[in-house]
């Protein structure tokens, strides 16, 4: 992406002769490990080139004033640094004045306010954190423009704090975290519970992550996710009356299946048992791609998909009609959803040369059924928050 037009823009936007320093955050999918990072089990996600870019300058006031080409409408949003509380009429300009916020209440202070400008190219809605890469990309952007030292997995935590606590989404850590820790060409292994990590390779043997945006609005989804959490908690608080565990990831397969009984709600049992198999999976897909064992790998997301739909229940017609439509193409290793569901994204995993006529003949089907189109993209596996210093030598 050229940057120079969004400098330009900068500066016609704010009415400043001042070169802005640019920063990127990308989103991200999760390859499997699908509703697990809030119960302490594992993900395997990696960041994609899509993203946002952030462009800021120091003013001399205490102004901050934020703008996003993504919302013109909404014109330039202007608050104080003395005063980041929450304010709904300051709509998206939340999510940097949150991560401001809590920066400064971590300690890192600062004297001056700023112009900033976003521009974001993950396609709206989608389910590939659009809101964790506007977090990640004013952290990072806060740590350059200001010349603060911020350790990554510390920007990572309060990244989630200001989804959790500042604009009262309950999500887990997965996307803060792929989206800040991010690897050219490799996935992130990530334990939910102890955040231990390891990056593994995606060698594909030519092979491409094909994203497939369903174009379902996602409606209700906050609301289920929350229902989700809560069946999950209630199943560990049964669990607990009899296992020491404090949190559904520390079970094994053998572990629920001679414990399952105590879970006494049948719904919140299958919502278990989708966590408990998913974890396992997602350590086992990690293990199947290091081995290079890619049919293997393929099966597991397949399976991860059943899981998500029969026992997990989020997944809706029109991921199933794309999954189930992709799991029937020639070069294909397996596909599923990808994010919290009810929407938004699918993956799979296909042969190079059939690429082409996957996404026509996946298409087909869905538009016959749904009633609209698909989008596709290929997925590139790029690297995590970062300042693009080149971009700012001019
Ligand atoms: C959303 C949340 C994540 C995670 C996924 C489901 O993307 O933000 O924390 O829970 O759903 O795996």
């Amino acid at each position: 992406m050229k940057t120079s037009f969004l400098q330009q823009s900068f500066k016609n936007i704010f009415n400043t002769t001042l070169i802005p320093y640019v920063f990127f955050a990308p989103g991200r999918v999760n390859l499997i490990g699908e509703h697990t990072d809030y119960n302490g089990g594992h993900v395997f996600p990696a960041s994609i080139s899509f993203g946002t870019y952030a462009l800021g300058a120091k003013r001399e006031d205490h102004k901050l004033r934020f703008y996003s080409m993504n919302f013109p409408d909404k014109g330039i949003i202007e608050c104080d640094i003395t005063n980041l509380n929450y304010d709904k009429s300051h709509d998206w300009a939340n999510y940097p004045k949150g991560m401001f916020l809590f920066l400064m209440e971590m300690g890192y202070d600062i004297t001056h306010g700023a112009d900033i400008l976003f521009y974001g190219n993950i396609p709206n809605g989608a389910g590939l954190s659009s809101s964790a890469s506007i977090e990640l990309v004013t952290g990072v952007l806060f740590e350059g423009l200001f010349k603060k030292d911020i350790d990554r997995i510390e920007m990572v935590k309060l990244g989630q704090k200001v989804e959790n606590e500042y604009i009262g989404v309950n999500s887990g850590i997965m996307d803060q975290f792929a989206i800040g820790m991010g690897k050219k060409e490799h996935a992130i292994l990530l334990n939910c519970n102890t955040l231990e990590y390891s990056y593994a390779p995606i060698n594909l043997n030519n092979h491409v992550i094909m994203i497939i945006n369903s174009n379902k609005q996602r409606i209700l989804a906050s609301s289920k996710y929350n229902e989700r959490r809560s069946e999950c908690e209630n199943a560990l608080k049964d669990l607990q009356t009899k296992l020491p565990i404090q949190s559904l990831g520390e079970l094994r397969k053998e572990d629920f299946e001679s414990n399952k009984h105590l879970i006494t709600n049948q719904i919140n049992q299958k919502r278990a048992k989708h966590v408990v198999y998913e974890n396992a999976r997602t350590i086992e897909a990690h293990n199947q791609l290091k081995l290079g064992k890619l049919e293997n790998f393929g099966a597991l997301m397949n399976e991860s998909h059943i899981s998500l739909r029969d026992d997990y229940e989020v997944t809706g017609f029109e991921l199933d009609t794309i999954v189930e439509a992709s799991w029937e193409q020639d070069g294909v290793l397996g596909a599923r959803m990808t994010g919290a569901g009810f929407g938004g994204c699918a993956i799979a995993i296909v042969e190079d040369g059939k690429a082409e006529m996957f996404k026509e003949n996946v298409n087909a089907i869905y538009k016959e059924k749904v009633g609209y189109d698909a989008t596709f993209y290929i997925a590139t596996i790029g690297d995590g928050a970062i300042q693009l210093t080149e971009e700012v030598v001019k």
